[in-house]
């Protein structure tokens, strides 16, 4: 969707889920079976792994649930000699029209650089990819006060180079806020967290983008969300959704953290 056919504050909810590696394409089919209609109003998207996006495409299809698939990861390349890689063409080819970038698990075990964030923005956007771009703080760096530091750098290296800041404006991104801290660990950022990140971020995004742009772009937070604690997150102001890791692996506590108020 073009952003100039979305309205002024008119935000999507989004509830994302990211299988990392789990689900291969039997799994995933399953999940569908079992998944019930998401609430009206709610952007449901699922991130599997890349060999069960197009078995869970075609689940998705039959079943009419309006479900939207993303890649995990993508090369920047079109094609070529990248063994183990796949392109964003390719990627929407399977059926994804997102793209995870810059997952800290990529930054950290796989040493994704700041330039290679910035490039597969760049092939998302040429695919015809939503790319949603994660940035997030490690536990060292929050305790060191680097905070805002941290973000500052992964946005901008996204969202400063001229090209990639003019496609920024025209096409929709999503940003997620996962700190590294609260992953996998079972430890939430409180809502307080959350709104001091969520906060910093769309201010950086409105100097780099534009105010009225900035508030169009939906951030989602990540980290430990469960059923139990989806509501008080998303009910943040500059909270828009979520994107989730281990609970999004059971239709049943994905589909309850859909339906939080
Ligand atoms: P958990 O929900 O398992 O903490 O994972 C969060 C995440 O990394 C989503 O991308």
């Amino acid at each position: 969707m073009s952003e100039e056919q979305r309205g002024d504050g008119d935000r999507d909810r989004v509830i994302a889920g990211n299988w990392k590696m789990h689900h291969g394409p039997a799994q995933g089919q399953a999940f569908v079976e079992a998944l019930p209609e998401p609430p009206e109003g709610v952007r449901v998207l699922l991130f599997p792994p890349a060999v069960t996006l197009p078995a869970l495409h075609a689940s998705v299809r039959s079943s009419g649930l309006p479900i939207g698939l993303g890649i995990q990861n993508l090369h920047h390349e079109v094609s070529g000699a990248f063994t183990g890689e796949v392109s964003a063409e390719q990627a929407a080819e399977a059926g994804a029209e997102c793209a995870l970038v810059g997952h800290s698990e990529r930054r950290q075990l796989f040493g994704e650089t700041l330039d290679e964030t910035a490039r597969k923005v760049g092939a998302a956007y040429r695919a015809g990819l939503t790319p949603v771009l994660c940035v997030g703080e490690t536990l060292a760096e929050r305790s060191q006060g680097r905070l805002e530091e941290v973000l500052d750098r992964q946005l901008d290296a996204v969202f400063s180079p001229p090209t990639l800041r003019e496609q920024s404006r025209e096409l929709e991104v999503l940003v997620a806020y996962e700190p590294v801290w609260a992953i996998g660990t079972g430890q939430t950022a409180t809502p307080d967290d959350a709104d001091e990140a969520h906060r910093f971020i769309r201010a950086r995004l409105g100097e780099l983008l534009g105010e009225a742009h900035a508030r169009r772009i939906s951030i989602l937070y990540g980290g430990s969300v469960k059923p139990a604690n989806a509501s008080e997150l998303l009910a943040v102001p500059d909270v828009d959704g979520v994107l989730v890791g281990g609970a999004s692996l059971d239709p049943r506590s994905f589909a309850a953290i859909a339906a939080s108020e």
